[in-house]
């Protein structure tokens, strides 16, 4: 948040209370105002809230759900609708020019219950500007246009935007949905699924499954211990390196030990020789990129060929291997009820209001009476 802009909000006669402006937007807003209707703690809580900003879904946007199984979820988990709405809270004023001057920006958000969030200081939006428009990424790489802004009140500033955000989801859940299922294929095989998924703060490089493919001869040859040291080099602990945070000519050490080296060329970010195809998208635990490589330990000096539209395999020697995309056929899908609703791209065609969802009466909340700042 920019001091100026408390000044601002400070300084000029900013009376419009939260339910203000969801009247005064009820032609986009009346699905959300009804949601928080009826959940009089929720509304209680964001209208006294100070120094917030809302996303707030439009209408199309939250119809969109109910075609989803959030509506079952909703019924299944009491925490879900407030994990929901939490993570549409960033935690700080953030006016529209804070994120029109940021290519790309992450904003903290209120949610930070374990079960929903391993990311320390709260799971985070991202933002992308360009040509004077405002994307937020969420989980699944869910993209959220900003349709309206700076809807400034006491409490902070409101954003509507045109899809509702996804709450990042555990990597190997996010991996399936994404179609990455060779990586998942190959920790479920090395045994280090449950520990990417679980440790608090990661980063993780992922191969696509043509990377995997282009070098299915070599690992057709490794020991599960060979494996896993491959794997455990695309894995930085302890720190969420989203993409504005890597810059080129910088490295980082890896799970493994050795360093990853990141290349800036042409514009393009890449990984020792791998290039970054997809940056950013956001997991329970942090955040992965997709790359074009698998990385290898024993080659990190490997350098990229920017001319290349796909780049040569780390690994010697490596051609694909019959039997298909190595570690696809075997994979165990999660048994966990998978939390998080992945809801279609909303048409401006969706129909009526929505009923509020169905939320019981009395249900622990993780707030006490307030948003909590972590
Ligand atoms: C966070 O970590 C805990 C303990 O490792 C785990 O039970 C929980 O499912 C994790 N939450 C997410 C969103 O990954």
């Amino acid at each position: 948040m920019h001091p100026s802009h408390l000044l601002l909000l400070a300084g000029t006669t900013v009376a419009q209370s939260l339910q203000d402006v969801l009247t005064a937007q009820s032609a986009t807003l009346s699905t959300l105002n009804g949601w928080l209707a009826s959940e009089a703690l929720i509304f209680d809580i964001l209208n006294s809230a100070q120094g917030i900003t809302i996303l707030a879904p439009s209408n199309n946007a939250l119809a969109a759900l109910y075609s989803t199984t959030l509506p079952t979820q909703l019924a299944l988990d009491s925490n879900l609708l407030t994990a929901f709405l939490s993570y549409h809270v960033l935690d700080g004023v953030f006016f529209a020019s804070d994120f029109l001057n940021n290519p790309v920006a992450s904003a903290p958000t209120f949610l930070n219950m374990q079960a929903y969030s391993n990311v320390s200081g709260g799971q985070v939006v991202q933002s992308r500007s360009q040509n004077g428009g405002i994307t937020f990424f969420s989980g699944n790489n869910v993209q959220s246009n900003v349709q309206a802004y700076d809807f400034n009140y006491v409490g902070g500033t409101l954003h509507i935007i045109d899809t509702a955000l996804t709450i990042p989801a555990r990597i190997t859940d996010t991996l399936i949905t994404t179609g990455l299922t060779a990586c998942v294929g190959a920790l479920q095989r090395a045994g280090i699924e449950a520990a990417v998924n679980n440790a608090p703060d990661i980063t993780l490089f992922v191969p696509t499954n043509a990377a995997f493919d282009a070098i299915g001869s070599i690992l057709n040859g490794m020991t599960l211990e060979q494996l896993t040291t491959v794997l455990n080099y695309h894995v930085v602990r302890g720190q969420v390196l989203y993409s504005q945070l890597i810059k080129g000519g910088g490295t980082v050490v890896t799970a493994e030990g050795a360093a990853l080296n990141f290349r800036v060329v042409q514009g393009a970010l890449f990984v020792n020789s791998a290039r970054v195809v997809v940056t950013d998208v956001l997991v329970g635990n942090g955040v992965v990129h997709f790359i074009d490589g698998v990385l290898n330990p024993a080659n990190p000096t490997a350098t990229p060929d920017p001319s290349a539209a796909t780049q040569a395999p780390a690994f010697s020697g490596a051609n694909t291997a019959a039997g298909g995309v190595p570690f696809t056929s075997s994979i165990i899908l999660s048994t966990t009820t998978t939390l998080i609703p992945t809801g279609p791209t909303p048409t401006a065609s969706s129909g009526a209001t929505p009923p509020p969802p169905v939320v019981t009466a009395g249900r622990p909340h993780m707030y006490g009476n307030y948003l909590i700042r972590c």
